[in-house]
């Protein structure tokens, strides 16, 4: 059980209210390898930078929904903030970029996470200064900004520039390093900004799980650590013969989507006081929310799903795009499913 890390602990389901159990289903976290990976990096960066020429930033791209929020908020977790007699001490400033992204809102919103109660006031200039100040007095060690592709505007598709540069004058005077999260084109700020490029060059992916080459194992122990963790007397055997490949095909190997399927129906498990889930649950928790990719597709937690069979026909379909069309290029936030 070493990968898998949740606040929820095991072997007392049965003292549990239903409101312990229902609160500890949407609880899970699984700190599977890749997770670990980015953050071991992160903490790596972070430590470096202290003492270096040059902060050490990251960028980490992914789709929506392989868990780089999730990620983000579990590091700041990790690293909690500590109040003294006299000021607050944030080791890691985690906030979203804000849309529209410009230099005064990416201020405020900054202020705002570093606990400033005048956060929205003062000109640019103000802010900007207030922000050097603080940053200093909370001892920031690693700034964390999530949704790095609203640095790109969606009407015009255009890189924005100026805030694109303000970044990159926060990075070079507070010398703080800074991880970029964000979907897959957001690397275009970079390939348009040579000077915040050249601070970036280092990049982790995290990609939805595939069944292909071995990586159904990495998916098979997520769900064998998701099942411990399920708050049930009774394990549900989803990493088993019969079910990860139902949950692969209901997923596409995403994250976001096992859990959504494996949560709901969780919650009328417990409800039915259930041991565990069975495809029953599992079959009507799918057929009550349609799944990104899913449209169409046949339910495949029913006992007529055949199976493997039609397992390998999804495991097989050309690489499918989830990501948001990017307006008026075509330009999908591409899902590889296969390489
Ligand atoms: N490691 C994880 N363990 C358990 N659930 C996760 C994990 N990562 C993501 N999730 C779940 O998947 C959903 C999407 O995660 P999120 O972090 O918002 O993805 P992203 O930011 O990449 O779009 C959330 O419901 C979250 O609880
Ligand atoms: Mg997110």
């Amino acid at each position: 059980m070493a990968e898998a890390a949740s606040t929820a602990e095991l072997g007392s389901e049965e003292s549990l209210t239903k409101d312990e159990r229902h609160r500890r289903v949407e609880a899970i976290f699984i700190r599977h390898p890749r997770i670990r990976e980015v953050e071991d990096r992160m903490e790596k960066f972070r430590m470096w930078s202290k003492e270096a020429q040059e902060p050490y930033c990251l960028l980490v791209l992914g789709p929506s929904g392989v868990g780089k929020s999730t990620l983000i908020a579990d590091y700041r977790a990790r690293h909690p903030r500590t109040v003294t007699a006299d000021r607050t001490i944030v080791p890691v400033l985690t906030a979203t970029i804000p849309v529209p992204a410009t230099m005064k809102t990416m201020a405020t919103e900054l202020l705002g996470a570093l606990g400033d109660p005048a956060a929205e006031k003062g000109t640019l200039h103000q802010k900007t200064w207030r922000l050097f100040r603080l940053l200093k007095s909370c001892a920031v060690e690693l700034i964390i900004l999530d949704e790095f592709q609203h640095f790109i505007d969606r009407d015009s598709d255009k890189v924005l520039r100026s805030v694109a540069d303000w970044l990159k004058v926060l990075i070079d005077t507070a010398r703080i390093p800074v991880v970029l999260t964000g979907l897959h084109y957001s690397r275009a700020v970079l390939d348009s900004n040579e000077q915040l490029h050249r601070r970036f060059g280092t990049h982790e992916a995290l990609e939805p799980f595939r069944w292909d080459a071995g990586g159904h194992d990495s998916f098979r122990r997520f769900l064998g650590h998701l099942d411990q963790l399920l708050p049930f007397p009774e394990r549900s055997g989803l990493a088993g013969d019969d079910m990860a490949p139902r949950l692969f095909a209901a997923s596409q190997g995403l994250i976001a989507s096992v859990m959504k399927v494996v949560r709901k129906a969780a919650h009328v498990a417990i409800e039915a006081n259930a041991p565990c889930l069975s495809l029953d649950f599992l079959a009507r928790s799918y057929a009550d929310g349609i799944l990104p990719g899913g449209e169409g597709a046949p339910n495949p937690f029913t006992t007529s799903w055949s199976g493997q069979l039609a397992f390998e026909r999804v495991a097989t379909m050309p690489p499918r795009a989830v990501g948001p069309r990017l307006r008026g290029t075509g330009r999908t936030d591409p899902v590889t499913l296969t390489s």
